[in-house]
């Protein structure tokens, strides 16, 4: 039977990155005996437009009938001023806690290639490897109470940053686990020097390492691993850490890579399913204007291929064509250097395409 897939494009250069992912789907079908059933839905502000809500009943019933979800992005100012139910960013979460996807995989890979097209210096970046392991269904993004009211005659916002040690323990479990297929070095993020939600974390974390005496575990506080992945990324391997903290850390570590344009993310239930999504944005200053870099989008087919499908030799030659193409000087806008090939998004999909049909 199939697998199922389904694809959510979303907003903004989503569906022009999904275009570009749907390309090699099709390509590893046609060619490299991948069976898969692709459906589409709707999300975001494209299912705001259609069906009135960011997460419409039909899209989260797909997903879950699903054995993988495809995500473009979503969000656009058009959609900003609308009460915080129905705004596009409230669909994605919805959606990942519907799928229950807590834990969030960002790798951090930097291509020898783009090591000059960061803003650091490429002995700095060079040959970098880290995963950031990000809790995705808990913490200050779903913590209640949370809310915005008026007391005393002023406005007051308000959030709860929550764990439990259960939510701490399984996504603790994951970034250990993956840490033992690595180098054995994990750093844990988190504020404990201020947040009794993070002196639970740490306790939960060093709890669990006494099980994995062989990975060295370090803990750091979120202000410090900022400054640490910009002055000396090269001492991390895998990093784990809260949702909030894990979001800004993540688009601070996308530009040792060079891009956020780079960047793929695999959101897993524990088990195989997941969502795949580039962990950049929307990004609606760029739609439509055949800027945005697919690498990212088609590097979470890659991550979906591993992950969700099993299927790590389709991984690796989705990944070896990326390779191959930024070898031969491809560059989509965001990662141009001199002296490179100036591609749009459809171009460098293509490319990315032929690589794999020449593989
Ligand atoms: C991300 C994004 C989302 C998040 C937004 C769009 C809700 O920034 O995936 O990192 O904050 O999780
Ligand atoms: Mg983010």
């Amino acid at each position: 039977m199939n697998r199922k897939i389904l694809l959510l494009p979303g907003d903004g250069v989503g569906p022009e990155v999904m275009a570009e992912a749907e390309k090699v789907l099709l390509a590893l079908m046609g060619s490299f005996g991948l069976e898969l059933d692709l459906e589409r839905g709707l999300v975001g502000g494209a299912a705001i437009d259609a069906a009135g809500k960011p997460l419409p009943d039909a899209t989260l019933d797909l997903a879950l009938e699903s054995d993988a979800v495809l995500f473009g992005a979503i969000g656009g100012p058009k959609w900003d001023k609308l009460e915080r139910a129905l705004r596009p960013e409230t669909g994605l979460l919805a959606l990942r806690s519907g799928l229950a996807a807590f834990a969030n995989l960002r790798p951090v890979k930097v291509y020898p290639e783009l090591a000059g097209a960061s803003t650091l210096r490429p002995e700095i970046v060079k040959g970098l490897d880290i995963l950031i392991v990000r809790e995705l269904t808990g913490g200050i993004y779903f913590g209640k109470p949370r809310g915005m009211e008026r007391r005393n005659g002023s406005r007051i916002g308000f959030n709860t940053m929550i764990y439990s040690e259960a939510e701490v323990e399984r996504i603790g479990r994951i970034a250990f686990d993956i840490a033992m297929q690595r180098q054995r070095r994990l750093t844990s993020v988190d504020k404990a020097n201020v947040l009794e939600v993070s002196e639970l974390w740490r306790d939960v974390i060093s709890d669990l390492a006494r099980e994995y005496p062989e990975v060295k575990l370090e803990h750091m506080y979120v202000d410090n691993a900022a400054m640490q992945l910009v002055r000396k990324p090269e001492q991390f391997d895998v990093i784990v850490t809260g949702n909030m903290f894990g979001d800004i850390l993540s688009d601070l570590a996308s530009m040792l890579s060079g891009s956020i344009g780079m960047l793929p993310s695999a959101s897993l239930n524990g088990e195989s399913k997941g969502m795949y999504e580039p962990i950049h944005g929307s990004a609606p200053d760029i739609a439509g204007k055949g800027l945005a870099n697919p690498l990212a989008m088609i590097l979470s087919v890659a991550m979906m291929l591993r992950h969700s499908l099993h299927q790590p030799e389709q991984a690796e030659r989705v990944e070896n064509a990326v390779g191959r193409v930024l070898a031969g000087g491809l560059r989509t806008a965001d990662i141009f250097t001199d002296g490179m090939t100036g591609v749009s998004t459809a171009e460098m999909g293509d490319a990315v395409v032929k690589a794999i049909m020449q593989d």
